[in-house]
């Protein structure tokens, strides 16, 4: 996968009853990639879906499957959630005690290895596993529930991650998670986010596939203007 401009629509704001004909939905909009939170009500207040529901998921789309795990012991559910089908598997720096164990555990098996630092986590953390991992998510909620307002201190950290990038002439994707809407897209990519997660702003919308439209279309335009 490569650094190309994505909206991922999240399908924790979907209507779970309904995840085929709410996937295909976004289809329509142009969505390539499915951000699939999982939450284990340990590392985060709230308990979202497993490894069956990611199988699942797998059978009823052939769009890509973004796993954002946030859950405690990470290393003891990767394989689950690989064989399960997901595309990328994101863990969190704040639930690995051996980071570097859990991305080689990752990497081991083909599938795209991303790290998520929390709102209040320094980009600083990361300097080390950088050159290990295929994308850095920067929350921008903290995690646990879709709906919430955008942190905006959380772009800074994206333009330090993004400069640490260019210096260091690394290539991970970074993607962003949390308040995201069609008026602070911009703003993102113009930071250096590759990847946008919408949750509420496109399944909370009457019509999810003009959104996603909506918010490529502005994520593009920003590119052009992007230093
Ligand atoms: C928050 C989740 C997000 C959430 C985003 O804990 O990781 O992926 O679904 O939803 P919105 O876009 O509504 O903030
Ligand atoms: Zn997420």
């Amino acid at each position: 996968m490569s650094r190309q401009i994505e909206i991922l629509p999240s399908i924790l704001s979907a209507d779970m009853a309904r995840f085929g004909e709410e996937i295909e939905r976004v289809k329509q909009g142009g969505a390539r990639v499915i951000h699939v939170d999982v939450m284990d009500g340990h590392f985060v207040p709230n308990i979202s879906i497993g490894p069956p529901v990611v199988k699942s998921l797998r059978r009823a789309t052939d769009l890509l499957l973004d796993v954002h795990l946030m859950i405690e012991n990470p290393d003891l559910y990767i394989p689950e959630f690989i064989a399960a089908g997901a595309d990328v598997v994101t863990v969190h720096q704040e639930a690995c005690r051996h980071l570097d164990r859990t991305i080689s555990l990752m990497r081991a098996s083909g599938t795209e290895a991303g790290v998520a630092i929390n709102p209040a986590t320094p980009v600083e953390t990361l300097s080390e596993i950088l050159p290990l991992v295929d994308m850095v998510l920067i929350m921008s909620v903290n995690p646990g529930f879709g709906g919430q307002k955008f942190i905006p201190y959380t772009l800074d950290k994206v333009r330090q991650l993004d400069r640490k990038r260019q210096e260091r002439g690394l290539d991970f994707r970074i993607e962003i998670d949390g308040g995201l809407t069609p008026d602070n897209v911009a703003d993102a990519i113009r930071a250096g986010v590759d990847w946008v997660v919408a949750g509420n702003s496109v399944y909370g919308s009457p019509d999810p596939a003009s959104r996603v439209q909506l918010m490529s279309r502005l994520a593009q335009e920003a590119m052009l203007t992007r230093a």
